[in-house]
C-alpha cells in the first residue's frame, strides 16, 4: 500500500535545514513499493527527485514534483572466501551504520569513509571520498532501476565511470536509476590506509603504535568531529565546492604569487588546489550574508547559521566563487546537488 504524502515539508529531510515544500512525497521501504509506484499517475505526471539523507542537497526553491525518499534496508554477505567478503547493502541504509556494521564483523575498507552522513544508495553518486579512500577502490557492484522502463539494472565498477566526485548517475544517467542496492569488496586481513593528513598524528595523540580498523574509523571520526560541524546543530551539507585542478602552468604561476598554496600533484601532471585554503585567503572564513555563513573551521563548509533560505545559501556560494576567481583566476564548481 502506498502512502502519497501531499505538500509536505522538505526541512527533516535536508542536513542544510531549508524549508521547502514538495507537491507528493513517498517513502519506499521495498522494491516491491517501488514497482507499484511504477504504475501510478503520480510517478508518470510528475518530476521526481530521489533522496536519501539528503546530506548533499540544496533546496533553492519548493519542488513541484514526487519526491521519493529511499527506505529500503537490509545488509547481508553476497559471497566470502578465506581473503575478502563481498557485503551488499540495501540504498535506505545509514552510510556510517552500514560502515560500523564491517567494522564489527571485522571487514576491511571502509573505515576510513566512517562519519559521511547519508545513505548507501547515494554514495556511487558522487562516488564518496575521504582520508585517502573512494568508494570507487572498494565497489563491487549496484543494483537499480530504471525509472523509464521499470528494468533492474546491475552497473559493475566501470559501467559507473567514477572520478572524483563523480559517477555516471551525475551525468549521462542523471534522473535515470532508482539505485536499490550497492555491493563492496572488503578484506578479511587488515590492509589500512593510514597515510593520509592527519591520520597518522591522530593515532599517535591516541597512543596507538598498531593500530586495528576501529582505531582508523576512531582516529578519522575524531578529526571529522574536530572540523566538520554536526548537520543535527548546524545545518549544511558538508563541503560546497569541489577542490579545483588546475594545469601544471597555472599551477607554477600561482605557486610564484603565494608561496604557501595549498595543492596535491596527480598522476596526470595537473595539480588539485585546496578549495578550503583559498577561500580562507579571500578572508571569508566566519562572512555571514542573511543568516548564510562559511564555516570558521572549514571554508569550505557554508552553513545555515541563522534560519536562512536556500537562495540565501545559493548567492553566498556565489559571492566565495567570484571573491575566489578574483584572487586567483580559479573557478570552484559546486558539490552540493542544487534543486
Ligand atoms: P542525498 O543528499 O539524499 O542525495 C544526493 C544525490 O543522490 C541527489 O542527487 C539524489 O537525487 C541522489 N540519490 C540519493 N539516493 C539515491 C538513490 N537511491 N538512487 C538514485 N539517486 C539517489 N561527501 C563525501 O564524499 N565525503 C565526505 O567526507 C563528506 N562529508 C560530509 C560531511 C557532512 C557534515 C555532510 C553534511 C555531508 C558530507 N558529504 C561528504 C556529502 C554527503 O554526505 C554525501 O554526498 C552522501 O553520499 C549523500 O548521501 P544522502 O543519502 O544524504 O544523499
Ligand atoms: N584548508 C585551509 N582552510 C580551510 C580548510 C582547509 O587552509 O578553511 C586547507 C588546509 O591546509 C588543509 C587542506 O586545505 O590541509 C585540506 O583540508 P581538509 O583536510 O579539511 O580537506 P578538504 O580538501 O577541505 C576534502 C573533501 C572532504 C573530505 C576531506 C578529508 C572535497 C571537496 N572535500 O576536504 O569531503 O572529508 O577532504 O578527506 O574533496 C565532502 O565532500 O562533503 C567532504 C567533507
Amino acid at each position: 500500500m502506498l502512502d502519497f504524502k501531499e505538500n509536505i515539508s522538505l526541512k527533516p529531510y535536508n542536513t542544510f535545514g531549508i524549508e521547502a515544500f514538495c507537491s507528493f512525497f513517498i517513502e519506499i521501504n521495498s522494491i516491491e513499493d517501488f514497482m507499484l509506484l511504477l504504475k501510478t499517475d503520480i510517478f508518470h505526471s510528475n518530476s521526481k527527485l530521489i533522496i536519501g539523507g539528503g546530506s548533499n542537497i540544496l533546496f533553492t526553491k519548493n519542488f513541484n514534483g514526487l519526491v521519493i525518499k529511499n527506505n529500503i534496508k537490509g545488509i547481508s554477505v553476497v559471497s566470502e572466501n578465506s581473503e575478502t567478503v563481498i557485503v551488499k547493502a540495501n540504498a535506505g541504509e545509514n552510510w556510517h551504520e552500514f560502515v560500523m556494521w564491517c567494522i564489527n564483523k571485522g571487514y576491511c575498507g571502509l573505515e576510513n569513509l566512517s562519519l559521511i552522513p547519508g545513505c548507501v544508495g547515494a554514495s556511487p553518486m558522487q562516488n564518496i571520498g575521504a582520508y585517502g579512500v573512494e568508494i570507487k577502490n572498494l565497489f563491487y557492484e549496484l543494483e537499480a532501476i530504471n525509472m523509464n522502463n521499470g528494468k533492474v539494472d546491475v552497473f559493475n565498477n566501470a559501467a559507473c565511470e567514477f572520478g572524483y566526485r563523480e559517477s555516471v548517475f551525475k551525468t549521462k544517467h542523471k534522473g535515470v536509476f532508482f539505485i536499490t542496492s550497492v555491493s563492496f569488496i572488503l578484506t578479511k586481513t587488515q590492509n589500512l590506509n593510514t597515510s593520509y593528513g592527519a591520520i597518522n598524528s591522530e593515532l599517535a595523540a591516541m597512543k596507538i603504535s598498531t593500530p586495528t580498523i576501529k582505531n582508523v574509523s576512531d582516529a578519522v571520526i575524531s578529526i571529522r568531529n574536530s572540523k566538520l560541524p554536526n548537520p543535527r546543530e548546524v545545518g549544511n551539507a558538508g563541503s560546497f565546492f569541489k577542490n579545483p585542478e588546475v594545469p601544471k602552468e597555472k599551477h607554477e604561476e600561482l605557486k610564484l604569487m603565494f608561496e604557501n598554496l595549498v595543492s596535491y600533484s596527480l598522476p596526470s601532471g595537473n595539480y588539485k588546489l585546496a578549495a578550503g585554503w583559498l577561500i580562507e585567503q579571500c578572508d571569508l572564513k566566519g562572512y555571514e550574508k542573511n543568516g548564510a555563513a562559511i564555516h570558521t573551521k572549514q571554508a569550505l563548509v557554508l552553513i545555515n547559521k541563522n534560519n536562512c533560505s536556500g537562495l540565501d545559501v545559493f548567492e553566498l556560494s556565489n559571492y566565495v566563487i567570484q571573491k575566489v576567481f578574483d584572487k586567483f583566476g580559479v573557478s570552484l564548481e559546486r558539490e552540493v546537488n542544487i534543486i
